[in-house]
């Protein structure tokens, strides 16, 4: 098994793909990525990518944004990363990474007169937050005041700054504040909390991202738990006394957390709103759950174990 990637319209080894030092993207941030995932599911041995249409929906989107021309339609980029997974042969859960960006080996801060391009690769990724449960600091480092819909590299320079800051003061995970202070999300995920009994999570306008997993977990609160988010603006002293909480991401999937600050959330144990949605998420992304196949992709016609159709 090695990974793929679909770089300058064809496929190669993901060790073949390489681009040139003065690459516009590189120097300025001008572009911008999705992350899928592929579950592994053992029995059937099948890999299900999750809401693909959404994540290339999204990058359409954000191609908008940056006035990037993506030569593939959605329907097209599915096809295309359906066939490299494929291709790969992974038989464990694996992480999908598409970049389109400003590919024109030139200097100079700018959108225009650059040509664009775009890859994709796949490799296995177990757990982003490989923790049952997270312990959080709040970011000295807040969200910018322009938060486009897309995943932009050039606007990554603060999650990261958060999270290596979050590490070493001991944290597993940063969560950023607004401009103005307020809660807005982790360095890579949304965040959740369980106040009264219900979901409470930073409203659109917030400075956040509007995760596809905090919008399967809105779906399955309300479907399957009878339970109804709030979104709203969260002040940052509601983190600490939230009865429960936990992180949303296509990479964390839903990490529950155990501390934010010091303090403990609840009694420091994973909650139980927060047990259940982990279990219907982990059946959902998996595809054993038949009412929500349909955001199930499965990328093997030909099972890579048996060789059969
Ligand atoms: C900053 C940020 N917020 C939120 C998310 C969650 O988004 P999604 O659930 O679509 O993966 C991500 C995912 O990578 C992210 O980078």
């Amino acid at each position: 098994m090695k990974s793929y990637a679909f770089f300058q319209k064809k496929f190669v080894p993901l060790s073949e793909a390489k681009i040139g030092i003065m690459t516009n993207c590189l120097h300025y941030g001008t572009g911008l990525f999705e992350g899928i995932r592929g579950n592994w599911n053992s029995q059937q041995k099948q890999i299900y990518l999750f809401r693909l249409k959404e994540h290339y929906e999204r990058m359409h989107n954000g191609c908008r944004v940056l006035r990037i021309n993506l030569p593939y339609t959605v329907d097209e980029l599915c096809q295309i990363t359906v066939e490299l997974v494929e291709k790969c042969g992974f038989q464990e859960d694996i992480y999908v990474r598409p970049v389109a960006y400003k590919s024109s080996e030139a200097l100079g801060v700018r959108l225009h007169n650059l040509e664009d391009d775009f890859f994709v690769f796949a490799f296995p990724w177990g757990p982003y937050l490989d923790i049952d449960k997270a312990s959080c600091g709040v970011s000295s480092w807040r969200r910018p005041s322009e938060t486009p819909q897309a995943k932009i590299t050039g606007l990554y320079t603060s999650n990261a700054l958060a999270k290596t800051e979050a590490i070493e003061n001991g944290f597993h995970e940063a969560i950023m504040l607004t401009p103005d202070g307020h809660v807005s999300e982790g360095s890579g995920e949304n965040i959740f909390l369980v106040i009264d009994g219900k979901l409470v999570t930073p409203a659109s306008y917030e400075h956040i991202l509007i995760g596809i997993t905090r919008n399967t977990v809105i779906e399955l609160a309300r479907n399957e738990l009878g339970i109804e988010t709030i979104e709203r603006r969260v002040d940052r002293s509601e983190l600490y006394t939230a009865e429960e909480c936990f992180l949303t991401g296509t990479a964390a999937n839903i990490t529950p957390v155990a501390e934010i600050d010091h303090r403990k959330i609840g009694n420091g144990e994973i909650g139980e709103i927060t047990a259940k949605l982990q279990q219907l998420y982990a059946d959902v992304i998996r595809g054993n759950n038949p009412k929500y196949l349909d955001w199930c992709t499965p990328a093997y016609k030909v099972s890579p174990v048996t060789g059969t159709e």
